[in-house]
């Protein structure tokens, strides 16, 4: 047998590792979301202070050049500047130069950092799409797991019930043969070596006393009378002919017609909707449930009144069987009840193992109702 608990706590388990991954995952997903954001705003000040450097060189490249021309001038008429005015313009120019060399290798580094920053973004966009793909997968991975799972259990635990059912039918099978074995045994066998005994009397008799042979015989009659007759039940009890021969409704009437002689008890019969032949198993089940029924009745109700009900319907058949008796404290006994044969718990598995329910109302003094239906499929 499988544990189902153990499936349970391995289906758990399971749930919450990858419950836990999605969120380690989410947490590295809102992450790379916060430094993308910052990356951005750090790209975009970049790129700010990249033009405002490309700005600056223009323009001191502009000013490096007319400094230039300004100290070939200078160089070219040199007798109409003084020494200081020559140096300054050297000075000037070299100035702006350095300058522009400046403004140049920071230009180089902005754009240098700003590629950088803008391969990080992209990075990060597909960290961010990855992640969102892996949260969208482990909720479905969890969504199959949770109903596939589950379903699969309570496909396990039907298995089992059906296992347990299956079992529980063949020890009823075996106590039924053991109590035919019994009843034989207590009846036809010893009445049959009964006869054989009287039989030899008689011929003793036809030797000593022809006159008493005639009574004997008439006592041998009744005694194979009486061992037909509880050759016949039990042949009935092993399977009623009839119900093969003419189906559920003749067998039943023709049963209860008996009962309700034998053990005054009055019994009313109704068959509502279109009587019609059903599978052989489902017949005999509903036999033996109404056959069951009428028995308790008899043995533990003390009602002098029953009232069965059978209803054909399209799909369905419906059976009704209630008492006028004692009642009894269903939870109390049906905890307590050992279950052996075929009583009440016997009749409502035989029942659920035909697809169908059965439903016991009843209560100390308030009578006893049992409620059944089957499917009759085609
Ligand atoms: N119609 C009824 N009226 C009153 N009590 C009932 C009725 N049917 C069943 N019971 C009570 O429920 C108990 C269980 O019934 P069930 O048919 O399962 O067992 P049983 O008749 O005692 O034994 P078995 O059917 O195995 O020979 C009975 O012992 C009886 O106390
Ligand atoms: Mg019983």
């Amino acid at each position: 047998m499988v544990d189902l608990n153990i499936l349970d706590s391995v289906v758990n388990k399971t749930i919450q590792a990858l419950e836990k991954s999605k969120e380690e995952i989410y947490h590295i997903s809102e992450s790379a979301r916060q430094e993308y954001e910052r990356v951005k705003r750090e790209l975009l000040e970049t790129k700010e202070k990249t033009a405002a450097v490309i700005n600056k060189v223009d323009e001191t490249e502009r000013q490096y050049k007319q400094a230039r021309m300004y100290l070939i001038h200078v160089n070219n008429n040199f007798n109409k500047y003084c020494e200081d005015e020559i140096k300054d313009a050297y000075q000037k120019a070299h100035q702006k130069q350095i300058e522009l060399l400046e403004l140049q290798k920071q230009e180089k580094i902005l754009r240098l950092h700003r590629d950088h920053l803008e391969r990080n973004l992209k990075t990060l966009e597909n960290t961010i799409k990855r992640s969102e793909g892996l949260i969208t997968n482990l909720s479905m991975a969890m969504k199959f797991i949770t109903d596939d799972l589950s379903s699969l259990s309570a496909h396990i635990d039907e298995m089992q019930q059906m296992q347990a059912l299956g079992l529980s039918i063949i020890k009823a099978q075996e106590e039924e043969r053991k109590r035919v074995a019994r009843e034989i045994h207590d009846g036809p066998a010893q009445s049959m070596a009964n006869i054989v005994m009287r039989a030899e009397f008689c011929l003793k008799l036809l030797e000593k006393d022809p006159s008493k042979v005639q009574d004997e015989l008439y006592n041998l009659m009744d005694l194979v009378r009486q061992s037909l007759k509880d050759v016949r039940k039990i042949i009935f009890d092993l399977r009623p002919m009839v119900l093969d021969d003419l189906g559920l409704v003749p067998a039943l009437k023709r049963y209860i017609e008996h009962y309700a002689k034998e053990y005054g008890i009055f019994v009313e019969t109704s068959v509502l909707g279109r009587e019609r032949r059903l599978d052989s198993s489902l017949e005999v089940a509903l036999f033996r449930v109404v056959q069951e029924s009428l028995t308790n009745i008899k043995k533990h109700a003390s009602a002098d009144q029953v009232v069965i009900k059978i209803e054909f319907l399209r799909d369905k058949v419906n059976v009704l069987i209630r008492d006028n008796g004692c009642g009894f404290d269903k939870d109390k006994v049906l905890s307590e009840k050992q279950y052996e044969g075929f009583g009440l718990l016997g009749m409502k598995e035989r029942i659920q193992l035909l697809k169908g329910n059965l439903s016991i109302k009843t209560a100390p003094g308030k009578g006893t109702e049992i409620n059944l239906s089957v499917p009759t499929p085609e």
